[in-house]
């Protein structure tokens, strides 16, 4: 089989520990790339020199040539600015597009076949950037988003309950914002509903800890956000692909008409496989849950929206 290969542009705090995770799978070649002069060499050494330890061999390198990423089957986008307290993701909006449009011209250009990975933020927006910068096909430019909000709910409900975080899966529809949608019905210990097994107050005081999971974290680190979340869910969603794997999982899709919503990136449950999103699944949602999903969209909307008038992007 040959080699498969992974591009990181953005070699920040979520880039290179994504970096670390996905040499760590021993799945794929690996490249970094950054705007920073020699931050990705110096990065792309010490992972070789963990490499012993940590039962993986590389090749890992890093640049400040996009060049490099040519023939990528995998590129990861978390090149920009990180939140930092008291901005919220849209805040990041006028800073990252400029930095993503030229990330995603460059994929287009040396990585053309590509599936594509966003993580900058607003995510759900600069995947619309991605997506009308490369051309791409629909399905190979995926957000993630909502795998990270669904592990934050998963381990809160662990920590609650008092179990392992492995018999917890939880559901996160919607963008990646403050209206983000945890569907507790959807959100199982063991296979149980947590609508069994918790009160109500219980579980919207769960749900809201999930939707503010990234704003915790930006408090407390002060100069950042949150990192070693993200790069896991990102690894995971490169895994998925590179194996198809068709892992199930919440991700941001362009849908169209899928649960009502038209030409929008919005988190829903896919199927990740070689293709991409090999599908979108449409979930049955209670009026209730609807609602919420579509006002999450018309925020997102109004973003995509500020996309088109300030920058005149599609
Ligand atoms: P960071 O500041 O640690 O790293 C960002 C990196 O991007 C820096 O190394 C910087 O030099 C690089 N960069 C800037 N302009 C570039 C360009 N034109 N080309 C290549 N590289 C460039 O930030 P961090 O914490 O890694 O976050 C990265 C992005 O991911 C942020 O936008 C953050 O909000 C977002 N994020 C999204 C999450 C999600 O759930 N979708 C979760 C966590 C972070
Ligand atoms: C997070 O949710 C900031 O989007 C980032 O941690």
């Amino acid at each position: 089989m040959p080699r498969r290969k992974v591009s990181v542009i953005g070699a920040g705090n979520v880039g290179a520990t994504a970096t670390y995770y996905i040499a760590e799978k021993v799945i794929a070649d690996i490249v970094m790339v950054d705007v920073m002069e020699g931050m990705t060499q110096a990065k792309a050494l010490d992972f070789l020199h963990s490499g012993p330890m940590r039962s993986y061999d590389g090749p890992i390198s890093g640049s400040n040539d996009f060049a490099t990423i040519t023939n990528s089957d995998v590129v990861v986008i978390t090149a920009g600015l990180p939140r930092k307290p008291g901005m919220d993701r849209m805040d990041l909006l006028k800073a990252n597009t400029a930095i993503v449009k030229t990330a995603a011209q460059h994929i287009a250009r040396y990585a053309p076949n590509a599936t594509v990975i966003v993580v900058s933020n607003p995510l759900d927006v600069m995947c619309h950037v991605v997506l009308s910068t490369t051309g791409f096909a629909i399905r190979r430019v995926i957000g993630m988003a909502g795998i990270l909000d669904a592990t934050r709910f998963r381990y809160f409900v662990a920590e609650h309950i008092g179990c392992s975080l492995s018999v917890v899966h939880a559901m996160v529809l919607g963008g990646h914002g403050d209206q983000m949608v945890p569907i507790p019905r959807f959100t199982t210990v063991a296979g149980i509903p947590i609508t069994e097994l918790m009160d109500q107050a219980t579980i919207e005081r769960l749900v809201d800890r999930t939707r503010k999971g990234g704003a915790e974290i930006v408090g407390l680190l002060k100069t950042g956000s949150a990192y070693y979340a993200p790069a896991a869910a990102a690894a995971e969603m490169v895994e998925a692909i590179l194996t198809d794997r068709r892992h199930m999982a919440p991700c941001a899709a362009y849908l169209r008409g899928e649960y009502g919503i038209e030409n929008l990136f919005i988190g829903v449950p896919v199927i990740l496989g070689k293709h991409g999103i090999e599908s979108v699944v449409e979930l049955d949602l209670t009026d209730d849950e609807k609602q919420q999903l579509l006002a999450s969209a018309a925020a997102v909307k109004k973003g995509v929206d500020e996309l088109h008038t300030f920058f005149k992007v599609n």
